[in-house]
């Protein structure tokens, strides 16, 4: 147990808590449990750090989940399906290179999201025409309060849009261990994502390996994102919301190039988007900056503290919706 130690983010913000404990195995972890030390006060679960902005020291203890392990279960239950396990403290995208590597094939179009593989049952990551819960079949935890495990099914889980039941109803009632995997033999690469398409097809690949659907995509998020060895950030800061049909339709009147896309219940305006509408894009309050290649990243132009950031996600969100009356809602966890 260390007292005041730097929490690694992957924003660089300088981060504190009263207690930081690495966990590395199940026998550390129910240890940990065991001793109680995790309902005595507010405790905090991190993998990478990726998602997490601090704005103030934590008072409580921070849990990093460091287990390690990929390892294939077995076939699933439909013909060519696989099922593979990963331990919540492998690097998500390590785990994705693996499967590749392996021709375990379903996760290729999610490489080079950091963060762990702890993290993706939580906030159901997702890019490029694919999310976590199109490929998690289960879920391994361990209730806080109790020690327990339960192994929550993909139903269980309640996945929505960088949403699921460990971000709502069992909010820090869990530590996810592991994940399994629902992937397949066969290749089938998705498409689906116009910007992955025209790639390809620039490149004059029309049938590519799951290896060069991966570097494509890899290629086109770091076109776009800054290199976390490069620039601190939290990928995206904001969730694209979606607004109601005749919200979307009044705006599509004022502004005939808004970027956004049919969804459950309405459409999913792009906040990238309408933050460069508002100016934003490539300008700094403080320490803090919105990128310049993607507006909906916040960057630490060097020294940022989580003040700075909650500043200019404040500022960010107030003339969002000043200027379309649209609520942006936070992907990043301020604490
Ligand atoms: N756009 C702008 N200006 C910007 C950014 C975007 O006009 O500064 C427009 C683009 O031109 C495009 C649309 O917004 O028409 C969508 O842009 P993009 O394809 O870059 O995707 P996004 O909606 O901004 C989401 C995810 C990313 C993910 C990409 C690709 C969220 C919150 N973000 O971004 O996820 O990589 O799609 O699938 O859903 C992350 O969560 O950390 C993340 C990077």
């Amino acid at each position: 147990m260390e007292q005041n130690i730097h929490i690694p983010n992957t924003f660089g913000l300088p981060a504190t808590a009263d207690r930081y404990i690495v966990v590395r195995s199940e026998a550390e972890l129910l240890s940990l449990l065991g001793s109680g030390l995790l309902v005595q006060g507010p405790c905090l679960i991190v993998g990478g750090g990726s998602n997490i902005v601090f704005a103030n020291h934590f008072c409580g203890t921070v849990v990093h989940i460091e287990n390690k392990g990929i390892r294939l279960l077995g076939p699933a239950s439909e013909a060519g399906g696989l099922l593979v396990e990963a331990a919540a403290g492998e690097v998500w995208d390590g785990f994705v290179n693996h499967c590749i590597d392996n021709r375990w094939h379903g996760a290729e179009n999610l490489v080079a999201i950091p963060g762990t593989v702890g993290a993706s049952p939580v906030q159901n990551v997702g890019a490029y025409g694919v999310e976590a819960k199109d490929i998690i079949h289960s879920v391994k935890a361990y209730e806080i309060a109790t020690g327990r495990e339960r192994v929550f099914t993909n139903a269980e889980c309640e996945f929505a849009y960088r949403n699921s039941i460990f971000k709502q109803r069992l909010k820090d009632r869990y530590i996810v261990w592991s994940v399994t995997f629902r992937l397949r033999r066969d290749f089938a690469p998705n498409l689906g994502y116009k910007a992955v398409a025209e790639a390809l097809a620039a490149a004059g690949v029309a049938h590519p390996t799951a290896r060069q659907l991966a570097d494509t995509i890899a290629a086109l998020r770091w076109s776009k994102l800054p290199r976390p060895e490069e620039m601190g950030s939290a990928g995206s800061f904001f969730k694209n919301p979606i607004v109601s049909a005749d919200h979307y339709q009044r705006l599509k009147q004022e502004y005939p190039d808004i970027a956004a896309f049919a969804a459950e219940g309405g459409y999913k305006l792009a906040a990238g988007w309408m933050i460069e509408k508002t100016g934003w894009k490539g300008r700094s309050l403080g320490r803090c900056g919105v990128y310049e290649r993607q507006a909906l990243v916040l960057v630490n132009r060097g020294g940022c503290t989580g003040e700075e950031v909650a500043a200019l996600a404040r500022a960010v969100t107030e003339e969002v919706q000043a200027r379309f009356g649209v609520a942006l809602e936070k992907e990043a966890i301020i604490i």
